[in-house]
């Protein structure tokens, strides 16, 4: 596309076909030039099995096209028809709990099933065949959010596709039950028969059949992905597939493996309306989908207009809120800003969520902000195809997330999300811009990378933060890393047993704090959650406990390493403390201090020789953001500092 996309989901199967000229005009209005469409209509395309209806949808994409709006075409796979199941019983999935789960909902389907595989294929075979030509057709949807509500199914037919997942995986059985520590409450397996998915057991399941089980549910969902994929670039080559990704959000698939596979990374967010800081987590998510995408361009989209109707109360945007939050994703390398929905629907589950078009209509103050944004973005093209060069990575890990969170840790207070947040946060009050890698990813570009709950780390992620260090680099790792390896089995030799040389120190014991209490530092610092016995062995204390059960003990702690360092926090600190060990670490990294003003949220975009400002303020004052060059958004020259009014944007094409 030859602008940046603007759009959103397009449901024309809820509307008699009289309204969609209006929608289409109302579009154009909009300044919409991309919707993605039929992603729930399987029903109206294949009313029964193999019998097809595309009449609809032929008049449907002409029009669109007649108004020059593109389309990301949608396999409607995520929501089988009424028929699929009364046929197929026994794709229905099963929850662990062995509850076996209705239709009248959507993703009712087992993510292993042959019946399902069959018949998705089906539709998108047909679908691709009819559609590749047609001239709307510039991207395609698979699905909806792949493993959103139905990542995990426990029954019988998940059960054998584990299996052959684990006979591909380990070959043979003995390294099973070596990798499983299956000698563990007499778990070893004589036959591949008697392992079954992790379901509601006595008590805890074996926690490397759970990492397992997790796994394999993420590649059982992408496999049927592939199959779409495939599908789709047989019969329609050249055109791009993707597949709506829910980053930072969903613990349940590992998007690092799902990265190469689509062509283009597209995400959905949604806020957490009742949070203070939520713009904050909207920063995080955006970062992680670009890191996700390898930097290049991606497409967020979904995300609402106004309010939204699953959260516990769906508090309204304020005016101008939307507008930031999508500016922020622009910000962070998105190429199209789409909704979930362009009209919002009058029945169903979802008709009291936002959309582009509200029940009001036009003469409400959601369409006019809709209006303004369109004709914002109009302006903007310029900006596609233009990167974020970020100065600290977070490492980030599906894997870890998933052992961390396991039952029977040493505290039911570690949290993956809350470590990745803690540290988010500010690195993004700081104006650092952050990326997030995968531990065994190259590190080598960042002055300073961040482990903020490493848990599980593979001997091959370990080597890799070693070299990044005796390379030069500043690491800085929290609490209870390094701990296991891939099979959640304790890496031998103390902890952390995967970073002990690097970061010159032993853990001797955890300190799990009891709820509500705190403890102090000898620099003044305050703690909770979490504290150790260190016992350093190279490295220098930073800052010793004052009290609490290892008061004298060193706490923060730093190690030359080859020609870099590495810092070690043992305890979760207070958010204040945190930022002032990022600063004190930003520092050692070679990282200079920013001036710029809070709250007012700057990210360049950089291409060729081009290089773009985005700046948006979500504090109370008008703030000057020093830079010179033109502002995008009213053509008007900017020398000696650009101001930011509350709550506004500004988009800056830097050079005078
Ligand atoms: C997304 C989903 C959409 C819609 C939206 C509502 O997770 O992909 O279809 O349900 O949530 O916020």
């Amino acid at each position: 596309m030859d602008q940046i996309a603007y759009g959103g989901d397009y449901n024309p199967e809820q509307w008699p076909e009289e309204v969609w000229t209006t929608d289409v005009a109302l579009m154009r209005e909009a300044g919409v030039n991309l919707v993605s469409v039929g992603i729930f209509a399987w029903a109206m395309l294949e009313p029964a099995p193999g019998e097809y209806e595309f009449g609809w949808l032929d008049r449907n994409l002409d029009l669109l096209h007649a108004a020059g709006i593109a389309v990301d075409l949608a396999t409607p796979t995520a929501a089988p028809p009424p028929w699929f199941l009364r046929r197929h019983p026994e794709a229905a999935p099963i929850t662990r709990d062995g509850v076996r789960l209705g239709g009248g909902a959507r993703q009712s389907f087992c993510p292993s099933s042959p019946a399902y595989a069959a018949a998705s294929a089906g539709i998108t075979e047909q679908l691709a065949r009819r559609y590749a030509g047609h001239p709307a057709l510039v991207l395609w949807h698979s699905h909806n959010e792949y493993g959103g509500v139905n990542a995990f199914c426990y029954c019988a037919t998940s059960g054998a596709a584990f299996r052959n997942w684990l006979r591909d995986r380990y070959g043979d059985l003995g390294k099973l039950n070596e990798a499983w520590g299956s000698t563990f409450w007499s778990h070893r397996f004589g036959d591949w028969d008697e392992i079954e998915p992790p379901i509601a057991a006595p008590t805890t399941v074996n926690p490397a059949q759970e990492l397992d089980f997790f796994r394999f549910s993420s590649d059982a969902h992408l496999a049927n992905f592939r199959r779409e994929r495939d599908i789709l670039h047989r019969l329609a080559p050249g055109v791009p597939v993707t597949t709506n990704f829910m980053l930072a959000n969903c613990k349940n698939i590992d998007y690092w493996k799902w990265s190469t596979e689509v062509d283009v990374v597209s995400n959905d967010h949604y806020l957490q309306a009742e949070r203070a800081d939520n713009h904050i987590e909207l920063a995080m998510c955006a970062d992680l989908t670009r890191s996700v995408a390898h930097g290049r361009p991606w497409l967020l989209m979904e995300h609402s207009t106004n309010a939204v109707n699953w959260q516990p109360r769906n508090l309204a945007k304020g005016p101008g809120e939307m507008r930031r939050n999508s500016m922020q994703h622009l910000a962070r390398g998105a190429d199209g800003i789409l909704f979930f929905q362009w009209r919002a629907s009058r029945f169903g589950a979802e008709k009291f969520h936002s959309a582009m078009l509200p029940h009001g209509g036009t003469g409400t103050r959601t369409w006019r902000e809709v209006v303004e944004l369109g004709a914002e973005l109009g302006g903007l093209a310029e900006l596609r195809d233009s990167r974020v060069t970020a100065e600290v990575a977070l490492l980030w890990d599906w894997e870890s997330w998933w052992g961390l969170e396991l039952p029977w840790r040493p505290s039911q207070d570690l949290s993956f999300r809350d470590r990745q947040e803690a540290f988010y946060e500010p690195l993004w009050r700081a104006h650092r811009t952050v990326d997030f890698a995968h531990p065994e990813a190259a590190l080598g570009a960042y002055p300073l990378v961040v482990a903020p709950s490493s848990y599980l780390l593979t001997p091959g992620a370990a080597d890799n933060l070693r070299r990044y260090v005796a390379g030069g680099g500043t690491l800085l790792v929290s609490y209870f890393s390094g701990i296991v390896d891939a099979h959640d089995a304790v890496h031998p030799g103390g902890y952390p047993g995967a970073l002990r040389d690097l970061l010159g120190l032993v853990v001797e014991e955890f300190e799990p704090l009891a709820a509500g209490r705190t403890i102090g530092l000898d620099d003044g610092r305050t703690a909770d959650t979490w504290a150790e016995r260190l016992e350093l062995r190279g490295a220098t204390a930073l800052a010793r406990y004052a009290d609490g059960p290892a008061a004298g003990l060193p706490a923060i702690t730093r190690h030359g390493y080859g020609a870099g360092q590495a810092f070690y926090v043992s305890t979760r600190l207070t958010p204040g403390g945190t930022a002032a060990l990022l600063a004190e670490v930003s520092a050692a990294a070679g990282l200079a201090a920013t001036d710029l003003p809070a709250d007012v949220e700057v990210v360049r975009r950089r291409s060729g020789t081009a290089e773009y400002l985005i700046a948006i303020n979500h504090g109370q004052h008008t703030a000057v953001v020093p830079g010179a060059g033109v502002e995008l958004l009213t053509g008007d020259p900017v020398a000696g500092g650009l101001p930011v009014p509350a709550g506004s944007v500004r988009v800056l094409r830097c050079g005078s």
